[in-house]
C-alpha cells in the first residue's frame, strides 16, 4: 500500500450537503488519496445540535459542536454551514491559520468575497468554491482556469434549482407556485430559508460571484438587479406557452458598453425563453449555464443544480484540488480582478420585451399605443389582440401583447410609464423581458 502525506480535513455543517462529504470522504478516501496524492483523514464534523437526524451515518466520534477546534487542526477547512455568520467568520479563522478553505456558500462569497479573497491571499491559502454556483455543474473551474485565454461576452444562467424547479412543475403540471414550493423543500433544494430562492437572492450571489470571475471584475451583491418569481402566476405560465416560450429565472451577466464606455451588467428576473432554445428544455430542479466567449463560442454547461450528493461531488473535487496543492507547494491561485470595470444599472441592459395590456376597443387605439412606444424609440416587432371582456359593458376591453425588438430598460421603463398614464389603456398586465 502506498503511504501519503496524511491532510487533516474539518467539515464544518453536517446537513443535506455536508453529511453526504463526510460519507463520500469516508466510503472512497483511498481512491480520493491516490488522485490527491495525499491521505485525506476525516477528523470531524462540527454541527449545532450533536443529536439532530442526518442523511449518512456519521461516526458519534466525529460529530462535535466545537467548531473553533476543529479549525485550529486543520489543514483542509470545507464549510458547509451557509449563510454569512458564522460562517464568514469560520472562514476567515480557517485562512488565518494557513488551512485551505472549500466553501459551497455563495451568499458569504457574494456579500464578504473581497475580503475572504484579500485573506486567503495574505497568506497563500487557497478558497476554492466550485459547489457555489451550479450545485455539481463544474462551471467556476472552466470560467476561472479554462475561459481564461477568451473574454466572455454574455452568461445566461438558471442556477437557481428551487425556482427551476416550481416554475417547471407550474409549466408541465399546472401547479400553483406554493405547492411547487413544498415539495422543492422537501426535496431539500430549497435555501434554509427559502425566501433567498423565490425571491431571487441566492441566483443574485450567483450572478455576482460568475460576473466577477467572467469579467476579473469585483461586482458586488447590490450591483446585481433582483427580481424574484413570486409575482409570476400560473397564467402567465400558461399564457407564454401559448405563445412559445417557457417563463425561467435568469441570472444574466453581460459586457455592455453605455454612453461609449465598455463596463458589465449582471441582473436577476423571469424572463420568457423560446421553446426551441437549449434553455427552455432545462426541467426539475436542474441548472444550466450558457456561456458566450469572443473567440470560443456558445457553451452551455447542464446538470444538478441542488441536492446534498449531487453538490458533494463538487466540494470533493475541490478538496482534491486543494490535496495536491498541498503536496505540491506554492502559493494559491488569488483570484483576478484586474479588468475592474464599471458595473452598470439595470436601466442600461438592453433587451426585448413582451407587454401585455388590457385596452379599450375602440378605434385609433392601437395608433395611440404604437406612437407610445415610438416617442420613447422602442420599435414594436409583433402585436396580437384577443378580446379580454367588457363585452355588452359600456367599455369593452382588448387584450393587446406586444412584443418589441431590442430597446435599452430605461427607454422601455418610461414607455410603460406613458401607458399606465394614458387614457386608453385599462391595465398594463404584465411586462416580461425576453431573453435567448
Ligand atoms: P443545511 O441547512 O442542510 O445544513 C447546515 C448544517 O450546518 C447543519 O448540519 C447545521 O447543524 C450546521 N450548522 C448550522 N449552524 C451551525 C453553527 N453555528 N455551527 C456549526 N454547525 C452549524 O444546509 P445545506 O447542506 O443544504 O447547505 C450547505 C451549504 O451548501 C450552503 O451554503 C448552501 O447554500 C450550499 N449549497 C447547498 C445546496 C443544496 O442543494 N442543499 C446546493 C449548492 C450549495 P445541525 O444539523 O445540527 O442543525
Ligand atoms: N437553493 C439552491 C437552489 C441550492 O435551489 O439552487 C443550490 O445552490
Amino acid at each position: 500500500m502506498i503511504e501519503y502525506r496524511n491532510l487533516r480535513v474539518a467539515v464544518l455543517g453536517g446537513g443535506s450537503v455536508g453529511s453526504q462529504v463526510a460519507a463520500l470522504l469516508l466510503q472512497h478516501g483511498e481512491e480520493l488519496a491516490a488522485r490527491a496524492g495525499a491521505g485525506l483523514e476525516l477528523v470531524g464534523v462540527a454541527v449545532r445540535n450533536p443529536d439532530a437526524p442526518r442523511d449518512t451515518d456519521i461516526p458519534a466520534h466525529l460529530i462535535t459542536t466545537d467548531a473553533e477546534s476543529l479549525i485550529l487542526g486543520a489543514d483542509i477547512v470545507v464549510e458547509l454551514i451557509g449563510g454569512i455568520e458564522p460562517a464568514r467568520t469560520y472562514i476567515l479563522q480557517a485562512l488565518n491559520s494557513g488551512a485551505d478553505v472549500i466553501t459551497a456558500n455563495k451568499a458569504v462569497l457574494a456579500n464578504h468575497g473581497p475580503e475572504l479573497f484579500e485573506a486567503a491571499e495574505q497568506v497563500g491559502a487557497q478558497l476554492y468554491y466550485e459547489a457555489a454556483v451550479g450545485g455539481a455543474i463544474p462551471i467556476i473551474r472552466p470560467l476561472r482556469d479554462s475561459l481564461a485565454g477568451d473574454r466572455v461576452k454574455r452568461i445566461l444562467g438558471i442556477v437557481n434549482g428551487t425556482t427551476n424547479y416550481i416554475l417547471d412543475r407550474m409549466d408541465t403540471r399546472g401547479d400553483e407556485l406554493r405547492e411547487a414550493l413544498a415539495e422543492a423543500t422537501r426535496l431539500g433544494y430549497a435555501e434554509a430559508d427559502p425566501t433567498a430562492d423565490i425571491g431571487g437572492f441566492d441566483a443574485a450571489n450567483k450572478a455576482a460571484i460568475l460576473a466577477s470571475l467572467a469579467f476579473h471584475t469585483t461586482v458586488s451583491l447590490d450591483e446585481v438587479y433582483c427580481e424574484g418569481i413570486t409575482g409570476v402566476t400560473g397564467e402567465q405560465v400558461r399564457a407564454a406557452r401559448k405563445a412559445g416560450y417557457v417563463v425561467k429565472l435568469l441570472a444574466i451577466c453581460e459586457r455592455i458598453t453605455a454612453d461609449g464606455v465598455e463596463g458589465v451588467s449582471a441582473r436577476v428576473h423571469p424572463a420568457l425563453v423560446p421553446l426551441d432554445h437549449p434553455l427552455a428544455a432545462v426541467h426539475g430542479a436542474n441548472n444550466a449555464v450558457f456561456v458566450e466567449a469572443e473567440a470560443a463560442g456558445s457553451l452551455m454547461f447542464y446538470g444538478a443544480g441542488a441536492g446534498g450528493v449531487e453538490t458533494a461531488s463538487a466540494v470533493l473535487g475541490d478538496l482534491v484540488s486543494a490535496a495536491r496543492r498541498h503536496v505540491a507547494g506554492g502559493p494559491g491561485v488569488a483570484e483576478s480582478t484586474h479588468a475592474n470595470l464599471p458595473v452598470f444599472p439595470i436601466a442600461s441592459a438592453i433587451t426585448r420585451y413582451q407587454v401585455t395590456l388590457e385596452v379599450n376597443d375602440e378605434p385609433g387605439v392601437l395608433a395611440t399605443i404604437a406612437q407610445l412606444f415610438s416617442d420613447h424609440s422602442v420599435s414594436v416587432e409583433a402585436v396580437s389582440q384577443s378580446v379580454a371582456g367588457g363585452q355588452g359593458a359600456e367599455r369593452p376591453t382588448a387584450t393587446l401583447v406586444i412584443v418589441t425588438h431590442e430597446a435599452i430598460e430605461s427607454s422601455l421603463a418610461a414607455t410603460v410609464a406613458s401607458l399606465t398614464a394614458s387614457p386608453v389603456v385599462a391595465s398594463v398586465v404584465s411586462v416580461l423581458r425576453v431573453e435567448g
